[in-house]
């Protein structure tokens, strides 16, 4: 059977895009953003993400369109009889685990819309917000049930498969939450006192950069880009031999950024107008946000906005993480794509259940001392992630024959190569040891 492809440029373009858009944008960023010194923090990631990150991306793109295959076997074809394929393997765990929190953020996410449906977020009660929250991702049941609603949302894309599934529905959903990020944004900006939040976010303030600072800017554009599991293999083995992988990374890493940029430029100034400590943490979402929403004109219209922007941008990321184990299954065991994504489905769900639980029941059941929701968080953002990505660009820089990396950077020489050397040394330099460095912060931290 002939192996499924996106249809041309855009439609990759809108998957990528769509996997690296993601929770990873509308709460991380922001939120580390506001620890870590505003405007400089941001200046130091859009140069990782120019200079270490993205011939990270053209790497990942080039392993998987030279293979066709998935992000395990690709390395199994490249690299024949060799312990690389571990690679695939670490990135096929990635998924899981990633899959196991995010997809309860997601069930959370469905709450939160459900009741700004409903209209919920009345009341500008920082208290009472602070105890719903508590109240949903404690209980035992209901974040469970919005967690499979989520997850069966998901299976329903990828089983649709790769151009009439993650590309067809990727192709609608993107451009509406570009849309609606950008209204989000010039409501937020017209608040009286927004000025402070834009100014936070251009003007920089070098004196709060240290080493921390500078490796969890690396280690943001690492999670943000999807980049070091295999996730851009496996899109990369999908995309038509015609397209330039070049100009495909750059048109992903520089959306993905301005992504980033226009969900700080939503929330940053509602925050600062509000008189909230930028520093908030991980409730900046869903405890400040619905008060800010609570208190200004149609906060509830944009309330339901805002929760549809996070449910989209979390869908297209988690289809991208299923799609890295649905490939690898599929075409390891020969199964049909609809029972793979079944028994993966299952699989995933049993694990975030686990990790919702351990919200609230099971709080006290720890690994490595940490609760299961954020040792599946730790694991794969902080340990596999960076590991992974390691090995994709020794492997890329020093195992890859040149003249194969040269050959799909060209697509076959048809493309001018001006940047090749440029690409090809930070690849083989710049990249490992910058890698190296976070890795190691992470792990001593
Ligand atoms: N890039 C996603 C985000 O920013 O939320 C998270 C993610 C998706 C990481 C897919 C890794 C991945 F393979």
């Amino acid at each position: 059977m002939k192996r499924d492809e996106f249809s041309g440029f855009f439609g990759v373009l809108v998957a990528t895009v769509g996997s690296a858009v993601g929770l990873g944008n509308l709460w991380r960023f922001p939120y580390l953003v506001g620890q870590n010194g505003g405007a400089a923090f941001v200046l130091i990631y859009l140069a990782f993400v120019l200079i270490i990150c993205l011939p990270i991306v053209i790497s990942e793109f080039i392993i998987g369109r030279r293979t066709k295959s998935n992000a395990v076997k690709a390395f199994q074809i490249l690299a024949p009889r060799t312990p690389w394929s571990a690679i695939g393997i670490i990135g096929v765990l990635s998924a899981f685990c990633i899959m196991a929190f995010y997809t309860v953020v997601g069930g959370w996410t469905l709450d939160y819309l459900f009741r700004s449906l409903i209209h919920l977020f009345s009341k500008p009660d920082i208290s009472l917000m602070e105890s719903q929250f508590t109240s949903l991702v404690t209980s035992p049941v209901r974040p469970i049930i919005w967690t499979v609603v989520f997850i069966i949302f998901n299976a329903f894309i990828v089983m649709c498969g790769i151009k009439k599934g993650i590309e067809k529905y990727s192709r609608i959903m993107m451009p509406f939450l570009f849309l609606m990020i950008v209204i989000l944004m010039i409501r937020s900006l017209s608040l009286p006192g927004a000025e402070k939040g834009v100014t936070f976010l251009v003007k920089p303030d070098f004196s709060k950069i240290n080493t921390q600072v500078v490796l969890a800017a690396l280690g943001q554009a690492f999670f943000s880009l999807s980049l070091g599991m295999g996730c851009l293999i496996t899109y990369g083995s999908y995309v038509p031999a015609r397209e330039n992988l070049n100009k495909l990374a750059f048109f992903t890493a520089i959306s993905d950024t301005l992504f980033a940029i226009l969900a700080g430029l939503a929330i940053m100034p509602a925050v600062f107008a509000f008189g909230i400590s930028p520093q908030e943490g991980p409730g900046l979402v869903f405890i400040v946000l619905p008060r800010i929403f609570a208190q200004i004109p149609l906060g509830n219209f944009f309330a339901v906005m805002f929760f549809i922007i996070l449910l989209i941008a979390a869908v297209t990321s988690v289809i991208s993480l299923l799609e890295v184990i649905t490939a690898y299954i599929t075409e390891r065991l020969g199964i049909k794509r609809k029972i793979a994504v079944t028994i993966i489905s299952l699989l995933v769900t049993a694990c975030a259940s686990f990790s919702s639980l351990s919200q609230g029941v099971l709080k006290d059941v720890k690994i490595f001392g940490k609760t299961m929701f954020d040792f599946f968080d730790y694991l794969s953002a902080n340990i596999l992630l960076p590991l992974g990505g390691l090995f994709i660009v020794l492997f890329v820089g020093w195992y890859m024959k040149k003249s194969q990396v040269y050959d799909e950077f060209t697509n076959q020489g048809a493309l001018k190569g001006t940047l090749f050397r440029a690409y090809y040394f930070v690849i083989r330099y710049v990249a490992p040891v910058a890698i190296v460095a976070v890795f190691l912060d992470l792990i001593l931290r």
